[in-house]
């Protein structure tokens, strides 16, 4: 086939223009009503995000149910740490203002793994300044008892130094030989 050099730069042309007016189009189909309102995002994105239902209360939501807990964590050093770190959602144990679901309590072991999620010197992302860190097991050794001790056994889990002068006095005097 041999066509003129006006009629193949028709074609190219003609080409063109399908292809780019079939790409706006395309756009304007693809692109969400909301698009460009605000900025370059999804502006009804923000409403959406705003429906999803909170999950997560803070300390003082806990406040008020926990009077006993409440005031040993509000004296100690961990006051700063939220209650829901170590217990779980808020939304998995209360709504309108009622118990509906049980919180995890750990036990044991569990305690252990727990404090050692923030306290293990294993962990070099944070400073001494920040967080005291125990290297294991010789945290336990220095104190001169067994390594299946856990931490609650000498440290408060709501409050750690709370009884630790006592723990000092019982590990040394009772166990400094074993
Ligand atoms: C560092 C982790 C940690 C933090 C923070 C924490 N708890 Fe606890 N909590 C525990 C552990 C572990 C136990 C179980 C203690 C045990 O068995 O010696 C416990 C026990 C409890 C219990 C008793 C559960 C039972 O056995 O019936 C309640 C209630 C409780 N915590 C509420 C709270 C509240 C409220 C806050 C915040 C003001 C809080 N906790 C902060 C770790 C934590
Ligand atoms: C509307 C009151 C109320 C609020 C608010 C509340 N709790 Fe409770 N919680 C209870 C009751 C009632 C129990 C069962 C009796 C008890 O152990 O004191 C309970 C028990 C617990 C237990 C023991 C395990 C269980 O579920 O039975 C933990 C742990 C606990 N709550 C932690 C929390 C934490 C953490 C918060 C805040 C995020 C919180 N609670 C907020 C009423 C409340
Ligand atoms: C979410 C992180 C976190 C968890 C989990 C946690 N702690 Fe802490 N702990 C802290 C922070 C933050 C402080 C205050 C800063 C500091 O003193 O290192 C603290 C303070 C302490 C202190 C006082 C250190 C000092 O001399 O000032 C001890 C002891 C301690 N925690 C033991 C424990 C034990 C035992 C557990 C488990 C029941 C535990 N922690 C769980 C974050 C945590
Ligand atoms: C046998 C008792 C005992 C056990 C069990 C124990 N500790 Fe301690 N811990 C102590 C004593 C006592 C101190 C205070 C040491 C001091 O003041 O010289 C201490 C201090 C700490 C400190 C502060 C360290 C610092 O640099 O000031 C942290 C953090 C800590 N313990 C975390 C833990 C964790 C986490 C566990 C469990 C893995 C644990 N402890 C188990 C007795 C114990």
């Amino acid at each position: 086939m041999n066509l003129s050099y006006q009629l193949r730069l028709l074609i190219v042309l003609i080409s063109i223009g399908v292809l780019a007016g079939g790409g706006l189009l395309l756009k304007r189909v693809l692109t969400p009503e909301s698009f460009g309102v605000y900025g370059p995002y999804r502006a009804d994105a923000i409403a959406e995000a705003a429906l999803v239902p909170i999950r997560h209360g803070n300390n003082t939501s806990c406040f008020k149910c926990h009077s006993y807990e409440t005031k040993v964590h509000k004296n100690g050093r961990h006051q700063t740490i939220s209650c829901e770190f170590c217990h779980g959602t808020y939304a998995d144990h209360i709504a309108n203002e009622k118990k509906i679901g049980t919180l995890p309590v750990k036990k044991g072991k569990e305690i252990t793994t727990l404090c050692l999620r923030c306290h293990n010197t294993e962990i070099k992302a944070r400073s001494e300044e920040v967080i005291k860190t125990v290297a294991m097991p010789n945290h336990l050794t220095d104190q001169n008892v067994k390594l299946t001790h856990d931490c609650n056994q000498c440290h408060h889990v709501h409050a750690p130094l709370k009884y630790i002068i006592r723990a000092k006095q019982i590990t040394g005097l009772m166990e400094a030989r074993l």
